[in-house]
């Protein structure tokens, strides 16, 4: 497959879930973004012409809900809160220092090798266990910038096996 071509298999296979109207649209989407961990801009005028709506309004809707994401994203997502609780109890060495080991910032989310994302939420609900982040949605609290580097070098551990496998 050339680069710069989009397959669009795996989008067929998730319109055939589904009754080809507008309701359809966020089961869709999100469908697509499980199989992508994002999506991609080349499903948007694919999509709306299979259920009839237009582009602008399927972008509103992938722009409006905090979950969709319109850039890629690594395999492993890391969410660090930063609300009160957790802020007030040193969230912001936390994602230094996830940020500084793998080379990511405020405007560079992702690694280029796609393996890691870093992105801060404002509550993510578990503020006894503050500070928290999750990792694909699971939640570890009680974490130290320590405790962070060292739960990324696992999962470092865990991409160099299933690279060696
Ligand atoms: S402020 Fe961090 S979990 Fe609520």
């Amino acid at each position: 497959m050339a680069k710069n071509q989009f397959d669009y298999s795996a989008i067929e296979s998730i319109l055939d879930k589904y009754p080809k109207e507008e309701v359809s649209t966020i089961a869709i989407l999100q469908d697509v973004q499980e199989q992508y961990n994002y999506l991609p801009r080349e499903v948007f005028p694919y999509i709306a012409r299979a259920i009839g709506v237009s582009e602008a309004k399927l972008y509103g809707v992938a722009t409006f809900y905090e979950n969709f994401s319109l850039e890629p994203k690594g395999k492993y997502v890391i969410r660090c809160c930063d609300g009160t609780a957790c802020h007030v109890r040193g969230s912001i060495p936390i994602l230094e220092r996830l940020r500084s080991e793998l080379g990511l910032s405020e405007s560079k989310k992702t690694t280029d090798d796609l393996n890691f994302t870093v992105e801060t939420v404002s509550c993510l609900g578990a503020c006894g266990l503050a500070p928290v982040m999750t990792v694909n949605g699971v939640t570890h609290g009680a974490m130290t910038p320590d405790k962070a580097a060292q739960l990324l070098n696992e999962l470092k551990e865990e991409l160099a096996k299933e690279a060696q496998a």
